[in-house]
């Protein structure tokens, strides 16, 4: 049955890495039997800009129907000063929270040609395979009551409420538990349990959830001590599951231990593995428009929707060993660009991966 993707380019970048996503399902559509058919609908500001909403009904009605959804990144400053209801980042947390894309999977793997490419020492971050699965639909960005108000003197106060409720952190945990019994068997809490409540409920319920698993190892850390962690010795983690907000942030610090964030892809995924899929990039406004912008991240995103969600791991691989071959041609973009290796930019990294497969 033909499968319908849902591709949301979006702002800055987003348009120039998805194109070269979309250059390669069309590849596997034409000469590998892929059975897909792909729609193309605005988000972001660029949506705002054309229908004054940043996830038009139509966007988000596309998204709900589709098997899976393809997107490349929102934001912008342009659009920074709008009210936050109507800003490209809401679409974001729109479409998440409306699919009820609760778990993100963010795997951070260095490719061999890439260790000198990396800010940490090689022998530091060679062979480097890690996990992060963060919730995605709770915790602090979501919390309720949260606002600005103005106190009694005057002044005005900024406030955000960080929640966790046993059920939200049960089912992510079991989604950071199986992916751990299909890898190295080991996996990492990271919260901050020593001063919050929150992260107390956390602790507790993934250790009652850790009861089914008894063949799975299982460490908790606080995370700050995690952020320090990850550049000392990073090979140390397998699977490591955390909330919304320490996991965004702990994300992106894993993507410089593979040498670039436009290296990281990600799966967001509901309960029945329907999925929305996406670099972990933002749209990177100080490169937008100039062709330079590294796609694998969105090349990679694609082949994780094919695992994932469209049951083609066969393809998917496929995707993974093209990338592969094109670092080892030398092809690099600038941000992974090193000595003795070939600037390309975003169009000819794409052209390369879709010849390669
Ligand atoms: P960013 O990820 O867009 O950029 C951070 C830095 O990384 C920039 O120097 C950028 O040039 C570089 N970079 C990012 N992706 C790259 C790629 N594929 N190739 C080469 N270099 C790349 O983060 P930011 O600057 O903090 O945010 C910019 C905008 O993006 C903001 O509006 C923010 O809200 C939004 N944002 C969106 C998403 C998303 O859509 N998922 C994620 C993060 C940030
Ligand atoms: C990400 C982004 C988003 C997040 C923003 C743009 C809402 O940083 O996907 O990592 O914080 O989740
Ligand atoms: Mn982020």
């Amino acid at each position: 049955m033909t499968k319908k993707i849902a591709v949301l380019p979006g702002d800055g970048i987003g348009p120039e890495v998805v194109a070269e996503a979309v250059k390669v399902l069309e590849r596997l559509r034409r000469g590998f039997g892929l059975k897909i058919e792909m729609e193309t609908a605005p988000v972001g500001g660029t949506a705002y800009d054309m229908h004054k909403h940043p996830l038009p009904d139509a966007t988000l009605k596309l998204a709900k129907q589709a098997d899976a959804v393809l997107l490349g990144a929102v934001g912008g400053t342009q659009w920074d000063t709008l009210p936050r209801e109507l800003r490209p980042e809401k679409a974001l947390l729109g479409l998440r929270a409306e699919l009820k894309l609760f778990a993100n999977l963010r795997p951070a793997i260095l490719y061999p040609q890439l260790a000198s490419a990396s800010t940490l020492k090689p022998e530091v971050v060679a062979g480097l395979d890690l996990l992060i699965v963060r919730e995605l639909t709770g915790d602090i960005y979501f919390g309720e009551p949260r606002g600005v108000r103005t106190l009694a003197n005057g002044e005005r106060q900024g406030f955000n409420t960080m929640v966790y409720s046993e059920h939200e952190v049960e089912r992510v945990a079991r989604v950071a538990f199986e992916a751990a019994r299909k890898r190295h068997k080991k996996l990492c809490s990271v919260e901050k349990a020593n001063v919050l409540e929150t992260s107390g409920l956390w602790r507790e319920v993934v250790l009652r959830v850790a009861k089914d698993y008894p063949d799975i190892e299982l460490s908790h850390m606080y995370v700050d001590n995690a952020a320090m962690q990850l550049v000392r010795a990073p090979k140390q983690f397998d699977v490591i599951v955390t909330g919304n907000i320490f996991g965004d942030i702990l994300s992106d610090e894993a993507a410089m231990l593979t040498g670039s964030i436009g290296m990281l892809p990600s799966a967001s995924l509901d309960s029945a593995n329907k999925g929305m899929y996406e670099p972990i990039h933002g749209s990177a406004p100080d490169i937008a428009g100039k062709g330079v912008a590294n796609p694998l991240a969105t090349i990679l995103s694609a082949a994780m929707m094919l695992r994932y969600t469209l049951n083609e791991p066969r393809l998917a691989d496929k995707i993974e060993q093209a990338v592969s071959k094109v670092l080892d041609q030398g092809l690099r973009t600038g941000d992974i660009h090193t000595v003795g290796t070939q600037k390309a930019g975003t169009k000819e990294m794409g052209d390369a991966v879709a010849a390669a497969l």
